[in-house]
């Protein structure tokens, strides 16, 4: 329930810039933002999707000198981000272009805050180290249409020694320019497509549903929810649907906006604990096999919202019940997690014995403190061994 006496706040640093072909607007941003020898951020996957070049030549066709980091690996960790902020000083580098998807942007990100803040970013995971300067120009480049790192305020970090994802943010952290080009996005193969695309769909509905939603949150992460049902089976069955993938990506920023400076809600602490203990799950596979389960669990703390959630789905729910819609919004999303063909949670190889101690790790998390309804260690093990017998 909303609390209408409590002040809240929306910051909305980024400048979104989008359309189809966008990229080559590109010169004038780095212009426009007084970068003229960026650190350009991204991994070997993208160099060898054929991605770089793309960029590349429309930097090169601009006279505008570079250097690339291309050592970002999924669910980047301390040494990445400290290596990157090294090479940044090393080269003079004036600015960062975050060119990937959530491991490049939120890399950059963290790559940004030594740029500015000094030492190493295990230092500064939130509620330590606070960040007092805004982090080095960054300019955002998705190539996947999920996380939303482009305008969220958060870098997630993976630290080995714990165990642990650790979030580093705040506003001061958010790109200055998040320029999304879908074309960037038709090479990403199905499966990362469909994971992603799952990704940004639990971003809107667990703020949507989540105690720091607001007015302003929910209207994004309404249109996200209902940008999602209508296209991601599109862009999973057809790469090229260049409609099907502008609104995907449409879908990531706003569900990524609808995070706002909070966090989200039991997906995510369970799968960015999950990401920390067992750090080759990919994050979208495994938010897309335990949505639905936990949406299963969450609907009686917000019925009305649950069956306005079947609604932008595009479930026919009017007349009935709030818990009969809010049932049938949580089939729909198991639906859709099938026909994007998103692995159960045994096949993401999370055996039966160690739910105990995912359980554990989830209540520890942070983001389950927004969650609708109430969640401890033993709810977490229900809905891990849900999801564990019925996929
Ligand atoms: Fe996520």
């Amino acid at each position: 329930m909303l609390d209408i006496h409590q002040t809240k706040s929306f910051e909305m640093p980024t400048k979104v810039m989008t359309g189809v072909g966008s990229l080559k607007e590109l010169p004038q941003v780095l212009e426009d933002e007084n970068i003229s020898y960026p650190l350009l951020v991204t991994d070997e996957g993208i160099i060898e999707a054929g991605i770089l070049e793309k960029v590349e030549r429309v930097l090169t066709a601009a006279s505008i000198d570079y250097h690339v980091y291309s050592e970002v690996i999924a669910n980047p960790d301390i040494a990445t981000v400290d290596r990157g902020a090294e090479i940044f000083a090393d080269q003079g580098c004036d600015g960062l272009l975050a060119l990937g998807g959530g491991s490049s942007i939120d890399t950059a990100k963290g790559i940004g805050v030594i740029a500015t803040h000094g030492g190493s970013i295990k230092e500064y995971e939130f509620g330590k180290k606070p960040l007092t300067k805004r982090i080095t120009p960054l300019i955002a480049l998705p190539t996947t249409a999920g996380t939303g790192s482009e305008v969220t305020m958060w870098s997630v970090i993976t630290d080995h020694e714990r165990q642990v994802k650790y979030n580093v943010g705040g506003p001061l952290i958010a790109p200055y320019v998040a320029l999304i080009d879908p074309e960037l996005h038709v090479s990403m193969p199905s499966h990362i497509t469909a994971g992603t695309g799952m990704d940004a769909l639990a971003h809107a509905i667990e703020c949507y549903t989540s105690h720091y939603a607001q007015p302003m949150t929910d209207s994004v992460a309404l249109l996200a929810i209902e940008y999602c049902g209508k296209y991601l089976r599109r862009a999973v069955a057809n790469s090229i649907d260049m409609e099907a993938r502008f609104y995907m990506a449409q879908a990531a920023m706003l569900a990524g906006l609808s995070y706002g400076s909070e966090s989200a809600g039991a997906v995510h602490a369970m799968t960015q604990s999950l990401g920390g203990i067992k750090p080759d799950v990919p994050h979208g596979a495994a938010v897309g096999a335990l949505l639905a389960p936990v949406m299963r669990y969450n609907w009686m703390g917000q019925p009305a919202k649950f069956k306005r959630i079947a609604q932008a789905l595009g479930e026919n729910v009017w007349d009935l019940t709030d818990k009969k819609a809010a049932l049938i919004g949580v089939e729909a999303v198991q639906g859709l997690a099938d026909d994007v063909g998103i692995p159960s949670i045994k096949e993401l190889g999370i055996k039966e014995e160690e739910i105990p101690l995912l359980a554990k790790a989830a209540e520890d998390d942070p983001q389950t403190i927004g969650n609708p309804r109430d969640v401890n260690r033993e709810a977490y093990e229900e809905i891990y061994r849900y999801a564990y017998n019925n996929s």
